[in-house]
């Protein structure tokens, strides 16, 4: 495979970076004055107590939530100088979200659901429909391109989501707690397929979990707790 990721240094950068949301008394701080870095091709596992602000910090890089103050650049994009109409182009371009219960389109076929992730990226259909099927085969499940996703196991599911989240390439995955709704075994072969792909192509992945399997594929870690980030190389 080929690699279409920028190879500039520091794919994501939060610099100072606070959020609060309405609250009593000054609102509830989930981000404290956080500033955080990491490289292209890093595996990060986000850790922290329910309530921590993971999910917060996942949906602030990935363009779907606002922040008070700071900077936030992910891939080269100053996320807060974009407009909305921005912000949706750059997620299109630049994130692949990877959510804990797929949340794949029902009346959609699972070709159909990665290939949808291509077209605001402008591609032809054929060209959408090989890659499609090309990113199914990757994840092992190109025999159930044709399967609704109540016809598939969760396990399968999941797949079909880290296809249609890889299938354009992007530099940024952001994964909130993809093994969640599955057994051990599958979240094994779940992680495995992703941790595959992202070497392939370079992408720089960052997964909120509660799950320690996830530590034994990252290659750093970030710690919320009280509004901070606490960084460890593993
Ligand atoms: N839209 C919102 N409005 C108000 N408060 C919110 C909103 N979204 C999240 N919160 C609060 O912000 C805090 C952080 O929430 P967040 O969902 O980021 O935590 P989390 O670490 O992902 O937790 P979990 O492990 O349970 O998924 C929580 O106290 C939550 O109640
Ligand atoms: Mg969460």
């Amino acid at each position: 495979m080929t690699t279409t990721v920028e190879t500039s240094r520091g794919v994501i950068r939060v610099s100072s970076l606070t959020k609060t949301y309405p609250g009593p008394a000054r609102g509830l701080k989930v981000l404290d004055n956080v500033s955080v870095f990491s490289e292209q091709g890093s595996y990060i596992a986000l850790r922290g107590v329910s309530g921590s602000g993971k999910s917060t910090l996942l949906n602030i890089l990935g363009g779907i939530e606002v922040f008070d103050s700071g900077t936030v650049e992910v891939s080269g994009a100053n996320l807060g100088t974009l407009l909305r109409r921005q912000r949706t182009a750059f997620r299109a371009r630049t994130i692949g979200f990877i959510f804990q219960f797929f949340n794949l389109l029902p009346t959609l076929t699972a070709l159909e659901n990665v290939s949808a992730a291509l077209e605001p990226l402008g591609k032809a259909i054929t060209e959408r429909r090989e890659q499609s099927m090309a990113m199914l085969d990757a994840v092992g499940i190109s025999h159930l391109a044709n399967n609704f996703p109540a016809q598939m196991s969760g396990g399968e599911q999941q797949r079909v989501s880290i296809a249609r989240a890889m299938v354009k390439r992007p530099p940024v995955i952001l994964a909130d707690e993809p093994t969640g709704a599955l057994d051990h075994k599958n979240a094994t072969q779940i992680l495995d397929c992703l941790a595959r792909l992202q070497q392939q192509i370079g992408t720089t992945i960052v997964v909120a979990t509660h799950d320690p399997i996830v530590i034994g594929y990252a290659t750093e870690t970030w710690e919320m707790r009280d509004g901070a980030i606490e960084v460890s190389h593993s």
